[in-house]
């Protein structure tokens, strides 16, 4: 298997703001970027492999090594704009433009992306107060190959041609970096148009997965945070996730 290189990954990005490693295996690169101080405007971890890969919720994150995409951004951000939201909408747009096509990998908030149903990229981020600076570490995983343990697992393999592992993660980490430099205007209605479940029925599960609401979707606020219109009331959700029928 071809693995990744650094030419490829950090092809016209300005290295002098960017501390990076490159690595075969390590615990989690989440794990790797909270432990290592961010001493330029950038620290970027990816691994070949995790060996205790996360996910949200405490859950794991398989983590073979299998040519999928393990990548953690460790960075200074004061914007107000939901950095988790953002993200997965730069990563579908980071999709279509490496592979020229409208490949529209769906959104599934709160940063779920998916491809026919499936869900091929996972988001997740994290914060570490450094002296007056909040830093936050954003984890990126995108599946190339993965066996099906789960069903609404997927993965892009197929799209391997149009999406070469090192130009989407060099797309994602351009659009990263421009995002933190220069923000993101319309990210709201963009984000919206990329939703698979806008005016949809969906229960949205508290983040203990204890408690759940029934409704309809109506879109996010400049928080980023969820609009469900349930029986009885317009209801505003902060945290936790959601689930489609027949999707999950
Ligand atoms: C999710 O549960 O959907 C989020 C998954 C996030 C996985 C990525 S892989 C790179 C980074 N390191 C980790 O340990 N997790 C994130």
């Amino acid at each position: 298997m071809h693995k990744l290189t650094q030419k490829e990954v950090f092809k016209d990005l300005n290295l002098e703001k960017i501390d990076f490693y490159l690595l075969n295996t390590v615990d989690s690169t989440n794990t790797f970027a909270k432990e290592t101080p961010l001493k330029k405007d950038y620290l970027i971890v990816i691994s070949e492999e995790q060996t205790a890969g996360r996910g949200r919720q405490g859950k794991q994150w398989y983590s073979p090594d299998a040519g999928n995409i393990y990548m953690s951004i460790r960075l200074k951000n004061n914007s107000p704009t939901p950095l988790s939201l953002i993200v997965g909408l730069l990563i579908s747009e980071a999709m279509d433009s490496v592979s020229g096509q409208k490949i529209n990998a769906g959104l599934k908030w709160p940063n779920d992306l998916l491809i026919n149903n499936k869900k091929v990229c996972g988001i997740l981020i994290e914060s570490e107060i450094n002296g007056d600076n909040n830093e936050f570490i954003i984890g990126i995983g995108i599946n190339y190959s993965l066996p099906q343990k789960e069903s609404w697992w997927g993965d892009i393999g197929e799209l391997a041609d149009i999406l070469p592992r090192e130009k989407l993660i060099n797309s994602i980490l351009k659009k990263i970096t421009f995002y933190a430099e220069n923000g993101y205007q319309n990210w709201k209605s963009a984000w919206e148009k990329r939703c698979i479940h806008m005016g949809k029925e969906i229960k949205a599960i508290s983040n203990n997965q204890n408690d759940y609401e029934l409704g309809k979707f109506k879109g996010i606020n400049e928080d980023g945070k969820m609009l469900l219109k349930t029986r009885n009331e317009l209801k505003i959700i902060s945290s936790g996730e959601c689930s489609i029928k027949g999707i999950y």
